[in-house]
């Protein structure tokens, strides 16, 4: 087995979800390539040192710069905060590196572009996380959707609702609370939760071309925590947004950290002629389908379990009937990459997907500002 060795760069949230992923997808899928876990690098040596030990990474870097002149290095996986994600993959890039990057691709379209040049440029294979288009429901949906089942579409419905920045004395900035930065961030929720909902619609359901937004930041000051200063808050807290898709149908986005209740509430409708999916992250072994073609007396609403051999990547995991969870998405992610290696056809999203959801958000934070319908800008 050929080995795939891994640099990662951030040993938070994200990086636990991909190291988890390295480590397990070789025991449940049959690939060419092996990931082996050479380095870990963060700012915080002794931090990064105890995530090595936890995790199995063989050593540690401090400097990122440092992991890409490695030449033990095949692959550099981007798992930082969203304002460092640029200058690491146009470096990575020009090092010859493979590369994945967290979403959202960049702090906006034109710094996206810049990093999709540098990747084009290189010829090195590279895919955003955006993951759960690889949720087995949402990839059944996927396929139900291109096999024609739904007919022509009327509507795409999609939200995602947390609750965990109403308290108004939560600061804002540094290490845990950076989302809340738009310095480091990009924007709020727009770039933060609205970009996943952005790429699986666009995946699901093709281009977005214009949008008309609104976006409000519920509480104007927080005390920053690098600086113990009240600092004006720069990030939107809450998005909401339409949208004409170029197939024609239309678009309802919303999102917020301040839906009182919800932890990470993402879910989306998509309405034909002949059916309807529905999906719900609370439940995401599920998918909801309406098929109009089924017999008037016994037609309604089902619940599929998508835990099936014959369902998206249920048949590398237990016996039909056991459902499997969030962590797994990114083991099918990486399962996709390497194969993508193996056929030389890459795994999406790529790059280029990730400036297609940057372009979006951009044009919603656009139209928030101007209150106007705004063109999406076309990836070319
Ligand atoms: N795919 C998803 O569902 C999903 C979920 C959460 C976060 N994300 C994305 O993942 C990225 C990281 O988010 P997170 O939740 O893991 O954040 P986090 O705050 O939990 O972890 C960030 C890590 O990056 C490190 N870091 C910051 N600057 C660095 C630098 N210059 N050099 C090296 N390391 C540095 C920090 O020390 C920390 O280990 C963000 O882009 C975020 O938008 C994606």
């Amino acid at each position: 087995m050929k080995q795939l060795r891994v640099g990662l760069i951030g040993y938070g949230f994200m990086g636990r979800t991909h190291s988890n992923a390295f480590r397990k997808v070789n025991n449940f899928f049959d690939l060419d390539y092996q990931p082996v876990l050479k380095a870990i690098c963060a700012r915080d040596a002794s931090k990064a040192k105890a995530f090595a030990a936890q995790w199995g990474y063989e050593s540690v870097e401090t400097d990122w710069k440092k992991l890409i002149e490695r030449d033990d290095i095949d692959l550099i996986d981007i798992a930082a905060p969203n304002n460092a994600h640029a200058e690491i993959a146009i470096a990575a890039a020009k090092a010859g590196k493979m590369i994945l990057c967290e979403k959202p691709l960049a702090m906006n379209g034109p710094q996206a572009e810049t990093m999709v040049a540098a990747v084009k440029k290189a010829k090195v294979p590279n895919m955003v996380w955006y993951n759960y288009r690889r949720v087995p429901a949402v990839t059944l949906a996927k396929q139900l959707i291109d096999e024609g089942r739904l007919g022509k579409i009327f509507h795409y419905r999609a939200k995602f609702l947390q609750d965990w920045t109403i308290n108004a004395d939560l600061p804002q900035g540094g290490a845990g609370l950076w989302r809340l930065d738009a310095k480091v961030a990009g924007s709020g929720v727009t770039g933060d939760l609205l970009a996943h909902c952005i790429d699986t619609a666009m995946w699901l359901n093709g281009n977005i071309d214009t949008v008309t937004a609104m976006t409000e930041t519920f509480i104007k000051e927080r005390k920053h925590t690098e600086t113990g200063k009240m600092t004006k808050v720069t990030i939107d807290d809450a998005s909401a947004f339409l949208a004409r898709f170029s197939n024609g149908s239309l678009a309802t986005f919303e999102s917020t950290r301040y839906a009182r209740g919800h932890k990470a509430l993402y879910t989306f409708e998509i309405n034909g002629e002949n059916g309807s999916l529905a999906w719900d992250l609370h439940d995401l072994h599920r998918l909801q389908v309406f098929d109009y073609k089924d017999e008037s007396k016994i037609r309604g609403w089902k619940s599929v379990h998508v835990t099936d051999g014959d369902h998206p990547y249920m048949k590398n995991w237990w016996v039909p009937g056991l459902q499997i969870g969030y962590e797994h998405t990114f083991v099918h992610q990486v399962a996709d990459f390497i194969q993508g290696l193996q056929s030389g056809k890459m795994a999406g999203p790529t790059f280029k997907e990730g400036l297609a959801t940057d372009y979006v958000t951009d044009a919603v934070l656009k139209s928030a500002k101007t209150k106007r319908w705004e063109k999406v800008k076309k990836v070319r």
